[in-house]
């Protein structure tokens, strides 16, 4: 482990989470195909690991959505950086997000969204930090509860560091 983490979620019980997210979502959507929508950069591991969980067909694709700059606290600021590539009128459309925090990217994410008149329109997030919460966001899916502490790993990065770590890990220096 690299200086300066700790090991918070290792990677057995996030796998083992992972493929229980996938029979769950596996039940809920007795048909298909599902709409999973990615959002760059840190939901792309666990999408890539969801989406072969998952027993029914899948269609991928990622949007790239920025309420952080490089540091570890929020701009503030909500931009779309990159589209989908696809229309989702008419389709069921699950969110894929690695971490939900202050709530602010997936509330404007799920309006934006929900304009472009899916069938339905449900989030699945790893990790979910409740205490952050400023804006109220409806997760149907929750991985984890974690407590209020900066975490990289399995596609979650500081400043583009530490995406391609197996664990969850609290980052415990550097501001
Ligand atoms: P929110 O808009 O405040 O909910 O922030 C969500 C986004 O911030 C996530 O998609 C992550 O990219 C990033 N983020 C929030 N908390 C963390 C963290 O603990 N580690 C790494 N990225 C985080
Ligand atoms: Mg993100």
């Amino acid at each position: 482990m690299p200086p300066g983490l700790r090991l918070l979620i290792p990677e057995q019980k996030i796998q083992a989470r992972v493929r229980e997210l996938g029979d769950r979502i596996t039940r809920d959507y007795p048909e298909g195909p599902i709409y999973l929508i990615g959002i760059l950069k840190g939901a792309c591991i666990f999408l890539a690991d969801l989406a072969r969980a998952i027993e029914r067909p899948v269609r991928i694709d990622f949007i790239g959505i920025s309420s952080y700059g490089t540091g570890k606290t929020s701009s503030g600021e909500v931009k779309l950086t990159k589209d989908l590539d696809c229309s989702i009128e008419g389709a069921d459309v699950l969110v894929v997000e690695d971490i939900v925090d202050s709530g602010v990217t997936l509330n404007y994410l799920v309006q934006v969204l929900a304009q472009r008149r899916p069938r339905s329109l449900k989030v699945v997030a790893l990790l979910d930090k409740p205490s952050r919460r400023i804006c109220p966001v409806d997760l149907a899916y929750v991985g984890f509860e974690i407590p209020d502490a900066f975490v990289v790993g399995y596609g979650l990065d500081y400043a583009e560091n530490y995406r391609n770590l197996r664990d969850v890990c609290v980052l415990e220096e550097a501001d």
